[in-house]
């Protein structure tokens, strides 16, 4: 399995993101700051291996601290908190983090430290479990053979592994479903072209790579069966925040007639945000839109915009693939029932033990779970 993020001896190793498909270069981080800056320069990316990265960099951080106070562990969190703003999941692994240091606190520092990398490897273990179980709410929703376009990277670089948008093509390739994938090259920072291709080729899985502009085509010919992205938040009301291009896939999906599914954890969703008017979405620096690899493709002078993410309304989207099941319209009320199951705590956080929306049926561990409770 790729390992995008990782704890290992008392440091955080990131595979850096930026030097794919052309170099696998592994880098070591023994200091949070390091750490944050690494996610504000994409060196890990994709909502939930930010997270897992962030849990992670508060657990580095406070190893070094020689008193646990409140301080020291709030500077910790607020590093990783001004790294990238449009992900939730990062937000979501600070509070976990916080909850257990808020429970610890008085414990030996020792136990403190202990207790926050115990938590963080909670959380990446979490996820990827998390990954496996969207992955078959996913691939059962797919026809036994299926063309589905993809955009950006929501694969196993994108998170703790498996991935969200890809976990359901592995899943729907483990339940022997015939799976072609279209991956649009995702300008400009180029997820689809450098990591979806790499890593669905390492799976032995062999992609189409489109430019951006393609997709319509391919839809109106009659190529794309179905589009299935990831997601950096999701609104209370369905609304959905992801990379830049994914609305513009959403309109020609429903212009077509073809299923927009969102593959996303329970972590990507912003109960507190009541539609996507509120999600602040990332502006990048204008060279990753004036240069390619590097080189100046635009003359010196040109005005750029380059917001890194677009919001996509919940009337385009045909479902949401959570790790408890699926959410269909109205996605207001199926999110709020969500909402409501989380606060009597009939599934926790990391969504093991769950039910679901519609009753599908869902994994703890190795053990089946089926129907509302
Ligand atoms: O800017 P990035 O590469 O972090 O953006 C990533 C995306 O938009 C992904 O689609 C999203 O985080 C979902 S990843 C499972």
């Amino acid at each position: 399995m790729i390992r995008t993020v990782e704890w290992h001896n008392g440091a955080v190793v990131l595979l850096d993101q930026r030097l794919l498909p052309w170099r696998e270069v592994y880098r070591v981080y023994r200091s949070h700051s390091a750490l944050a800056r690494a996610i504000r320069q994409m060196v890990v990316r994709g909502a939930p291996a930010i997270g897992v990265t962030a849990a992670y960099g508060i657990a580095l951080g406070m190893q070094r601290v020689r008193r646990a106070t409140d301080l020291a562990f709030e500077r910790i969190c607020n590093t990783f908190a001004h790294s990238r703003p449009t992900a939730v999941n990062l937000f979501w692994a600070i509070e976990r983090m916080r909850q257990v240091y808020n429970e610890a606190r008085d414990q030996p520092l020792d136990e403190v430290k202990k207790r926050l990398i115990a938590e963080a490897r909670a959380i990446h273990r979490e996820d990827i479990a998390t990954n496996h179980a969207i992955g078959m709410h996913g691939a059962r929703l797919l026809p036994e053979r299926v063309r589905i376009l993809t955009h950006c990277n929501a694969g196993a670089l994108a998170t703790a592994g498996y991935g969200t948008a890809l976990g359901v093509v592995r899943a729907a390739k483990e339940l022997g479903k015939t799976v072609h994938v279209f991956a649009t090259e995702t300008r400009p920072f180029l997820q689809g072209a450098r990591l979806t291709c790499w890593e669905l080729l390492r799976d032995g899985i062999t992609p189409t790579l489109i430019t951006d502009s393609m997709a319509g085509e391919l839809m109106r010919r009659g190529d794309v069966d179905c589009v299935i992205v990831g997601a950096d938040r999701i609104a209370a009301n369905g609304d959905v925040a992801n990379k830049i291009g994914t609305y513009s896939l959403a309109v020609l999906a429903k212009a077509h007639r073809l299923p927009f599914y969102v593959a996303a954890p329970t972590s990507t969703v912003d109960f507190r945000c009541a539609s996507g008017a509120e999600i602040p979405i990332e502006q990048r620096s204008p060279e990753e839109v004036t240069h390619i690899a590097g080189r100046r493709v635009a003359p010196a002078g040109t005005e750029v915009v380059n917001p890194a993410f677009d919001v996509t309304p919940q009337s385009y989207v045909t479902a949401i693939v959570t790790e408890h099941g699926v959410l269909r319209p109205p996605l207001r009320s199926a999110i709020g029932a969500l909402s409501r199951a989380r606060s009597l705590r009939l599934y926790g956080d990391s969504g093991h033990g769950i039910r679901t929306t519609e009753g599908a049926t869902t994994t703890r561990g190795q053990r089946k779970v089926t129907g509302r409770r």
